[in-house]
């Protein structure tokens, strides 16, 4: 049915593979366009944490229901990729244990569990000394932790890797080493210009290049999605025995996400330093000692290595997913710290709204359309 139709979708990130999945899926012919080699930027560095749970912020209740819809999808997702591909993703659900080491972090931790038990989130409070029993790597100086029993993580390196084999499988046409650098609105034909003065047109330009998503020409400026990008420092290291650890721990400063192929990932900053990617003996000296502080183990372990990524940060933090004012532009971009979970919700419900004339009540409150033009000018 939807043979005649095409996409051109603008950066390989796990948002930009994702839709191009679902849409060749649905018989769309898609080409896809990554600057570098897909996942390469912050899909490929996030811990993969489908923290839906543990995340919530005060506030934020709309992007909990994102979070929280997507996490509910996660399992078929990973399960028809994982099948397309044949490949595993290291689909986790030992849940989230996110601790207090001092009096200060105890309060604010039950002021958090408080509020997760009003809007009915499934979370227990456990003593610091039923909270080292569950985890015995702990620090004995936690004094408490609350446990988010349905969170979730995957791989995100394997996820990318799976990706790339499903799109293909599906019909997708990737061009890594391949950067867009101009984006033509048009309401039926929209297209893109590569560096190498190649265009490619299609019924959709679908702009998902997660922090580099504002600097691409051709949308007029204000137009164009409010997305910065804000730098995480994060490292690997390699797990030795008798070091184990099961769950995913969030502390006051760092968290740690153990991977089925002996590794933790350590993780992050939140540094607003433009698209600067050094690894800084700062960051890593931050990050570092917030997890030493809950994971005191992890000092013997062998490091694999540091790197630094650009997370998309909209104006308030929340994705822009949907239709833009450029015409025949679909935007999917600025899920700050949460693109991860947040993929199933976004890929599937997009590629509906690209597909058909239906609107998702799940990317409603997401719209690129949500900031006036003052916000955008100011
Ligand atoms: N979602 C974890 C991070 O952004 O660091």
């Amino acid at each position: 049915m939807n043979q005649e139709r095409t996409a051109v979708i603008v950066g390989g990130g796990i948002i930009g593979m994702s839709i191009g999945w679902q849409l060749a899926r649905r018989g769309h012919a898609v080409t896809l366009m990554e600057r570098g080699e897909i996942g390469c930027e912050s899909s490929c560095l996030a811990a993969g944490m489908l923290a839906a749970d543990a995340e919530v912020g005060f506030e934020e209740l709309e992007l909990y229901r994102l979070s929280r819809e997507s996490l509910e999808r996660w399992p078929a997702f990973a399960r028809e990729l994982e099948s397309e591909s044949g490949l595993d993703v290291d689909y986790r659900s030992e849940g989230t244990l996110s601790v207090a080491d001092d009096r200060d972090s105890a309060v604010a931790l039950r002021r958090v569990y408080d509020f997760q038990r009003e809007q009915g989130i499934n979370v227990d409070w456990l003593t610091g000394l039923e909270a080292l029993d569950m985890e015995p790597f702990l620090s004995p100086r936690i004094t408490a932790a609350v446990f988010a029993k349905s969170d979730h993580q995957v791989d995100s390196r394997k996820v990318m890797s799976a990706l790339k084999i499903a799109f293909e499988k599906a019909g997708g046409n990737l061009f890594e080493q391949t950067k867009v650098v101009s984006i033509e609105p048009d309401p039926t034909h929209p297209g893109v210009t590569t560096e190498a003065g190649d265009k490619v047109m299609g019924n959709v330009v679908v702009l998902a290049a997660g922090a580099w998503s504002k600097g691409i020409d051709g949308i007029d400026s204000v137009l164009r999605p409010p997305v910065r990008p804000i730098k995480g420092q994060i490292l690997e290291l390699k797990v030795e025995p008798p070091f184990a650890l099961s769950y995913v721990v969030r502390g006051p400063n760092a968290y740690l996400a153990p991977k089925s192929d002996a590794r933790v990932i350590v993780g992050a900053t939140a540094e607003e330093m433009g698209f600067d990617k050094r690894v800084t003996a700062g960051g890593i000296y931050k990050v570092l000692q917030g997890a030493w502080e809950i994971v005191p183990g992890i000092y013997e372990l062998p490091m694999i290595e540091a790197r630094a990524g650009l997370r998309p940060g909209s104006m308030d933090n929340e994705p822009l997913i949907g239709w833009s004012q450029a015409p025949g532009v679909y935007y999917a971009t600025g899920h700050y710290r949460h693109g991860i979970v947040q993929t199933p919700v976004t890929a599937e419900e997009a590629a509906i709204e690209m597909d058909t004339a239906d609107e998702s009540v799940w990317l409603a409150p997401f719209r690129p359309g949500r900031f006036t033009s003052s916000d955008l000018k100011a």
